[in-house]
């Protein structure tokens, strides 16, 4: 007999989560104002809201939490953080920084001015909110296969070769600070890029002398999918794949609470030492001194730590695995799924399992909040609300696809709670006919409204 597939951990710390019956979750989610983000996790059962933060970290992990060095300067965890970047990035100059938006703040700061446009796969909300906060504009060069939810493509996050160029052609290279690749890509569905990709991104910007900024959160996901699929992969390692990601770009950002499975921190890596020392001066205005870059000691030592396991092949199978494990069990049900599944998390199709329901409706939104009632579990809508209001016209921009993201925490749930969480989409599939009214919004903030925003049912 075959021996079927088990997690590589076992647990040695739980923490207990609680039922809720689904008229208090009525009452909690109007008192919410149809807003996830506003719930108190003890009103959630199974929280899918990120995969960002939520992560368990291992017993090593919080072995060298009491490890950390709390010096202001200098300290040890800031050289554990610099040797495993150099290690597995390959990057010899670095700085800490409290969070992935934080990075791109810092980094934005140097390179992003107004007018300028940044061209990349899909940008991630703050990233491109930093981009738009700077009057600068993001353009999306993602391939067109992305966008169909039901196509199956490898490398759904790769960038359009043609339509970059076109960008770069069309506009003075001095308003183009850097081209971003998002691995994996979150926003079209945590699809990965391909290293072939990459190599075409790293042509075109050496043609047109514009740096290649990496937005880093979910590399090694991204580097378990290139050695799955693609050609001349299968045999190489994990570790030896990130290198030839980064052997290709320039710098990177990093959020820390994804990839490197912690609760909080984050980086910028570069190449070159005079962009690094440019940042610097950003860095210590807004994050903090630049050995530690609003990271305690011993986060810093948990995120080097962290980074080893990332890249551990069964670390990445477990996990990958059961994000299809959920992925599969919806399809059965007959569900509309973002195919390929991506890396942490499973997108469902809102317009396909809610075909009813305008546009201007919010149909994610409103499909995520009769997830949460019916079950308890919070997911997050990729859509509308999220593609917020064009900066110039001040009007609703609609994206193509209109999505519920139920984003995995790493080493946190099992596959009962997998199966859990399908049923509950399934109920809510069952009787997807009745539902025939969606959401309107009531109060928004100016830029990033989705996390602030208030909500009323149509
Ligand atoms: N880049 C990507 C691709 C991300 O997914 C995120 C965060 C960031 C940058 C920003 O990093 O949160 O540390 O400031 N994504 C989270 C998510 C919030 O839920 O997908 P951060």
């Amino acid at each position: 007999m075959n021996l079927p597939f088990a997690e590589s951990y076992k647990m040695k710390m739980v923490e207990t989560i609680r039922k809720s019956t689904k008229q208090e979750r009525q009452e909690w989610i109007e008192t919410a104002n149809y807003n996830l983000f506003n719930l108190r996790s003890s009103q959630v059962f199974i929280d899918l809201l990120t995969d960002s933060g939520t992560g368990a970290m291992s017993d090593v992990q919080w072995s060298e939490m009491m490890l950390g060095d709390e010096s202001y300067a200098g300290a040890s965890s800031y050289y554990k953080m610099k040797d495993a970047i150099k290690e597995f990035f390959g990057f010899d100059y670095f700085l800490p920084t409290h969070q992935g938006r934080a990075a791109e703040n810092v980094l934005f700061s140097v390179l992003v001015k107004e007018n300028d446009i940044v061209p990349g796969n899909t940008h991630f909300d703050t990233t491109k909110g930093h981009i738009e906060f700077r009057k600068a504009k993001a353009v999306d060069c993602t391939i067109d296969e992305a966008f169909n939810s039901a196509l199956e493509h490898p490398f759904k996050g790769n960038i359009d070769i043609t339509k970059l160029e076109k960008v770069l052609n069309e506009n003075p290279v001095e308003r183009i600070p850097m081209i971003i690749v998002t691995v994996t890509c979150n926003s079209s569905g945590g699809q990965p890029v391909s290293l072939e990709n990459m190599r075409q991104v790293r042509a075109v910007a050496d043609k047109y002398g514009v740096p290649v900024i990496y937005d880093s959160a979910r590399f090694a996901e991204n580097a378990y999918f290139i050695k799955l699929r693609e050609k001349g992969y299968a045999e190489k390692s994990i570790r030896e794949i990130v290198s030839d990601m980064y052997a290709l770009a320039d710098a990177m950002t990093m959020s820390s609470k994804k990839d490197a499975i912690v609760n909080i921190g984050g980086f910028i890596a570069f190449r070159d030492k005079e962009l690094q020392e440019k940042a610097s001066v950003y860095n210590i205005m807004f994050e903090g001194y630049l050995t530690y870059g609003g990271m305690s000691g011993r986060d810093m030592n948990a995120l080097a730590q962290g980074l080893r396991e990332v890249v551990e092949f069964d670390y990445l199978e477990t996990r990958i695995k059961q994000v299809a494990y959920l992925g599969n069990k919806l399809k059965e049900y007959g569900i509309p799924v973002l195919e390929p599944f991506g890396g942490h998390a499973v997108f469902i199709d809102a317009k396909k399992f809610l075909p009813q329901l305008p546009v201007e409706h919010y149909v994610a939104q409103t499909l995520a909040i009769e997830l949460y009632i019916e079950a308890g579990v919070r997911g997050v809508e990729i859509g509308t609300l999220l593609a917020d209001r064009d900066p110039e016209t001040r009007q609703n921009r609609y994206p193509e696809l209109e999505l519920v993201r139920l984003a995995i925490p790493r080493r946190v749930y099992t596959n009962n709670h997998m199966d859990y969480i399908a049923a509950g989409l399934k109920n809510v599939f069952n009787r997807r006919h009745e539902i025939t009214n969606g959401l309107k919004i009531v109060r928004e903030a100016p830029i990033l409204r989705h996390f602030t925003v208030d909500l009323e049912r149509v």
